[in-house]
């Protein structure tokens, strides 16, 4: 019985949870992708894990255990011993044989078997499992580099050695690619990455954008983190929300639609799309989910992701911030192969805090810039008479609104009397071809705002980075939130009965994505 098919938003009592659960790896099919760009290609990927030899263990925090810190740096930092020590790690991954779960290949595979729909739910054998676009990414995506890490220390034969992290945020002098990762013939060099975005080629968080100067640049990433991490301070707006038994990316209904945070989809596909490479087929390899951790640069940017996720917790004005506390979030179990090649159990709530997982990361000054950033408003008032359609809270059964490149509509938002002030915009149901890279970019009271509107201002509210996933279902269906309030605010709207929000759709190589919409609201979270 499908319990999580029904069970919409309405929190689930602890006797009766639908948390995610390991799947059945003997039931496992290979992966699809198809072209996005250049002549069709059709590409089965077998990302099958290798099935256990031993019975699968229980991760625990045991009471004595040997405790041997990380130290995560960031990866333009690191001395030439360093770089030395991780080419030697990868070499050594890259030299086990092909079975072998601890190899690069096996580890690459990991990723691609839980984004592309190699496994199906335990509970919805009909549904996908995927990790990707939902309160899952995060913790999967920590136990992820956790053992990836381990493996690489157990082939050193250094318990103290930590990945790095790829500073793309860090606008003083971490927003490029680390240096060595760009040195050819070297173990943690890929071919298929973008040859336009080597060192010095400045990291763009607005991957569309067509600024000219550094400083441009540099200001819309400072917005772009600003928007995806420091407004979102709600679990939900910025790791994504539920994903239980049935959830279903591919036939999710307006009320039990999946969704990502801002922050997994602004900034964290705003870099896989700009590494990968266009010259193949799929942007492989960082730009498409199946391949992307087939660059060893992806250990380095996820190092930064899951970095920010202890950022976004410790370090926001306004004091702590807090992970989901829904049972079906916390009880949510993956597998993973260890260092010993043993499968090993372990649930999303043990990844919640990294100094009991013995991982700590340097600290980065350059964090305040995009904290402590302030974007400014190039509008005041919106004009009251504007001539746009009004669109408002959907159901199932609403019609779906064709966006076409760009949509302009009014959206009435809830009167100022509310003392919280934390004001979500949700774009209800939004339906989209998950075959090639598109972006879903959001304004407010910018009716003309198109593909040229420059996101560095206050106007500018988020982007939905959609990298492709592939599987037999070429249509994603999601809700999509982000905070508005801070924005509404600094414009001067808050006493406004409604405003007007654009949605714009820019695709790679200006393809046609057909999108639709079935609704938005503003409320009050
Ligand atoms: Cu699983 Cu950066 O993606």
């Amino acid at each position: 019985m499908l319990k999580g098919a029904s069970s919409g938003s309405v929190p689930c009592s602890p006797g009766n949870i639908d948390p995610i659960l390991p799947p059945d790896l003997t039931q496992c099919s290979p992966a699809f992708a198809v072209s996005v760009a250049g002549p069709p290609v059709n590409l089965t990927f077998n990302c099958c894990l290798p099935l256990p030899k031993k019975k699968v263990k229980n991760f625990t925090f045991k009471k004595g255990r040997k405790r041997v810190k990380k130290v995560r740096r960031a990866a333009h930092h690191v001395d030439a011993a360093y770089i030395e020590k991780y080419n030697k790690a990868y070499e050594l991954m890259k030299a086990l044989p092909a079975d072998d779960p601890r190899s690069f290949a096996q580890q690459a595979d990991v990723h691609c078997a839980f984004c592309n729909g190699a496994y199906k739910q335990v509970g919805a054998e009909n549904v996908t499992l995927q990790i990707h676009f939902s309160w899952l990414f995060l913790p999967w995506h920590r136990w992820y580099l956790y053992f990836h890490e381990r493996i690489l220390a157990s082939l050193l034969g250094d318990p103290e050695f930590a990945l790095v992290y790829w500073n793309w945020d860090n606008q003083i002098d971490g927003n490029m690619m680390p240096a060595f990762f760009a040195k050819n013939n070297t173990p943690v060099y890929d071919e298929k990455r973008n040859p336009a975005v080597q060192p010095p080629a400045i990291v763009r968080l607005a991957v569309l954008s067509t600024y000219n100067t550094t400083a441009e640049i540099i200001n819309d990433n400072l917005n772009q983190m600003y928007q995806s991490v420091v407004t979102a301070s709600t679990p939900e707006l910025f790791t994504g929300g539920a994903y239980r038994v049935g959830t279903d990316l591919a036939n999710s209904t307006v009320l039990n639609s999946p969704l990502g945070g801002s922050f997994e989809d602004g900034v964290h596909n705003a870099i896989h799309f700009w590494t990968g490479s266009p010259t193949f087929p799929l942007l492989q390899d960082m730009g498409v989910f199946s391949t992307a951790s087939r660059d060893p640069i992806f250990y380095a940017h996820h190092g930064n992701v899951d970095r920010l996720w202890e950022v976004w917790k410790h370090d926001m004005p306004g004091g702590q911030r807090y992970d989901h506390t829904d049972p079906d979030f916390l009880e949510a179990e993956f597998v993973f192969y260890d260092e010993n090649a043993n499968l090993v159990k372990v649930k999303a709530k043990d990844a919640l805090d990294n100094e009991r997982l013995d991982i700590t990361y340097t600290k980065v000054y350059a964090d305040q810039l995009w904290i402590n950033y302030s974007p400014n408003a190039t509008t005041t008032t919106p004009s009251p008479t504007l001539d746009l359609p009004t669109i408002g809270l959907a159901s199932d059964t609403s019609d779906s609104i064709t966006l076409g490149k760009r949509l302009s509509a009014w959206v009435t938002q809830p009167s100022f009397k509310d003392l919280k002030n934390l004001k979500v915009l949700t774009i209800q149901g939004l339906e989209i071809t998950r075959e090639f890279f598109t972006q879903i970019l959001v304004f407010v009271n910018l009716p003309n705002a198109d593909i040229n509107t420059k996101t560095n201002t206050a106007e500018y509210v988020g982007t939905f980075n959609i990298v492709p996933t592939f599987s037999k279902k070429k249509h994603l269906k999601t809700n999509v939130k982000f905070e508005i309030g801070d924005n509404i605010k600094r414009i001067g709207l808050q006493d406004e009965a409604k405003v007007i929000i654009t949605i714009v759709v820019g695709t790679y190589e200006d393809q046609e994505a057909d999108v639709t919409i079935k609704g938005m609201t503003i409320k009050y979270d």
